[in-house]
């Protein structure tokens, strides 16, 4: 079954908006299969976004993501990876479609609350950086057949 890695990024722990992140998922039916909080060092914040290594913002970037407590989650179902990149919106809250993640809690790009992966490729990549074998775990709930036929 596909996964996605979610990140709520430093700005979503502070201002304490993880329940509501993890809650939307939750309701919509996708499977948490990995969860955890912690620092990220600036090494793995180099890596993670390594694609945008030119930029201009890369530092700030890289500043951002590493400057306080994230909680990392593995989220799995059908089609989750595009479904959940929908569910937080554009990058810029500012062009986010109401109702989205971004649009409802944020308003700047550089402090857009959460990380999602852009494919599934990126998805695979991104839980093996944050997570070792073992945190990400597998197991039925009895609620998936009345979620996906
Ligand atoms: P993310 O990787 O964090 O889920 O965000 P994304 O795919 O929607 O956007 P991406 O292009 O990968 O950009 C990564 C993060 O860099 C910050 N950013 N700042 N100042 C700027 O122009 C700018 N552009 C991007 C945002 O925090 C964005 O989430
Ligand atoms: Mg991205």
């Amino acid at each position: 079954m596909e996964q996605t890695f979610i990140m709520v990024k430093p700005d979503g722990v502070q201002r304490g908006l993880v329940g509501e992140i993890i809650a939307r998922f939750e309701r919509r039916g996708y499977k948490l299969a990995g969860l955890k909080m912690f620092t990220v060092r600036r090494e793995v914040a180099e890596i993670h976004y390594g694609e945008h290594r030119e930029k201009p913002f890369f530092q700030g970037l890289v500043a951002y993501i590493t400057s306080g407590p994230v909680v990392a989650m593995v989220w799995e179902g059908k089609n989750v990876v595009a479904a959940a990149r929908e569910m937080l919106g554009a990058t810029d809250p500012q062009k986010a479609l109401p109702g989205t993640i971004r649009a409802t809690y944020g308003i700047d790009i550089g402090r857009n609350i959460v990380h999602g992966s852009d494919s599934p490729e990126s998805a695979v990549r991104e839980i093996s950086l944050f997570f070792k074998d073992g945190e990400v775990l597998t197991y039925d709930r009895a609620v998936d057949a009345w979620i996906c036929e």
